[in-house]
């Protein structure tokens, strides 16, 4: 196996999230290279990160000359061979207002993370990825981009931005060989126990509304999730870049 086959590295963001830590605990299976964003927390993925195969970066994502230098480091350091990035780190309006009611400062910050946090993202990993000839990117988006979320205007703006971010990348960066696309799901059965008792109330509320309006009568797991990224992210697709993918069981 050559060099770079060997040295293959995946980079995950929000990887103690529900989703991002199922990925990544699928990607340290697979035996990939992983390097795996983390914020405060990393209960989730303990078990897989005394590892020579895992890296991690623990770092704000609006930081960003602390998330360069974090990189950087790293791919010195192990001359791993950077090829893809998920990228699923979010903050959510957990204060479940609508946008004449929203504090200014809560929804800056949901702006702040989830838009500008995916542009450091982008601006860094985009000129590794040229550097090394090619590359594959997935954002997370989500279903709210297409039908808005009441009580939570700053989230569906941010979701809606990466939507259209992945468009403008994509065309920008094909004579890059880099391709980007982002997946959009519906409702996710995920451990909230971290959220306040009332905005899972808000939820649980939310996600009961939304079952009876999905034909397939589920929620989408991560398993649907990682099938669809995980094909995105290989080498059968060549083709298809700048797509919002909905996993939506059906639902419009
Ligand atoms: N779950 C759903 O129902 C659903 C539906 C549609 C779309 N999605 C999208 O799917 C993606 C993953 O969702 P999820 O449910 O897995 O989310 P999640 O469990 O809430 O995970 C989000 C992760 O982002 C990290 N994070 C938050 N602020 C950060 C910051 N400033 N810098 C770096 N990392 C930060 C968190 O780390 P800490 O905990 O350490 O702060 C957490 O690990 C998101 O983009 C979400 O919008 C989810």
């Amino acid at each position: 196996m050559g060099k770079i086959m060997m040295n293959k590295a995946i980079i995950i963001t929000g990887a103690n999230g529900n989703i991002g830590s199922f990925f990544a605990k699928r990607y340290f299976k697979k035996d990939d290279k992983l390097i795996l964003c983390i914020h405060e927390n990393s209960d989730r993925i303990a078990n897989i990160l005394d590892n020579e195969n895992v890296r991690i970066i623990k770092t704000n994502l609006v930081d960003l000359s602390n998330f360069q230098t974090q990189l950087n480091e790293i791919l010195t350091e192990t001359n791993w061979h950077l090829d893809r990035m998920i990228h699923t780190t979010t903050i959510r309006s957990h204060d479940f207002k609508p946008l004449a009611e929203t504090d200014a400062k809560l929804w800056e910050n949901i702006i702040r993370v989830n838009v500008m946090g995916t542009f450091n993202i982008l601006k860094t990993l985009i000129p590794v990825f040229r550097k090394n000839g090619a590359g594959k990117i997935v954002l997370f988006g989500s279903n709210v981009t297409r039908i808005g979320l009441p009580f939570g205007s700053a989230y569906s703006a941010s979701k809606a931005a990466l939507a259209n971010i992945t468009r403008t990348v994509a065309a920008e960066e094909a004579q890059n060989n880099i391709i980007v696309n982002i997946i959009s799901p519906g409702p996710v059965k995920i451990d909230d126990s971290h959220f306040s008792e009332s905005y899972r109330k808000f939820r649980e509320e939310y996600y009961r509304k939304n079952l009876r309006e999905i034909p397939l009568q589920r929620c989408a797991s991560f398993e649907d999730l990682f099938g669809l990224c995980n094909f995105l992210l290989s080498a059968e697709n060549s083709y298809i870049t700048g797509e919002e993918f909905f996993v939506t069981g059906g639902k419009v």
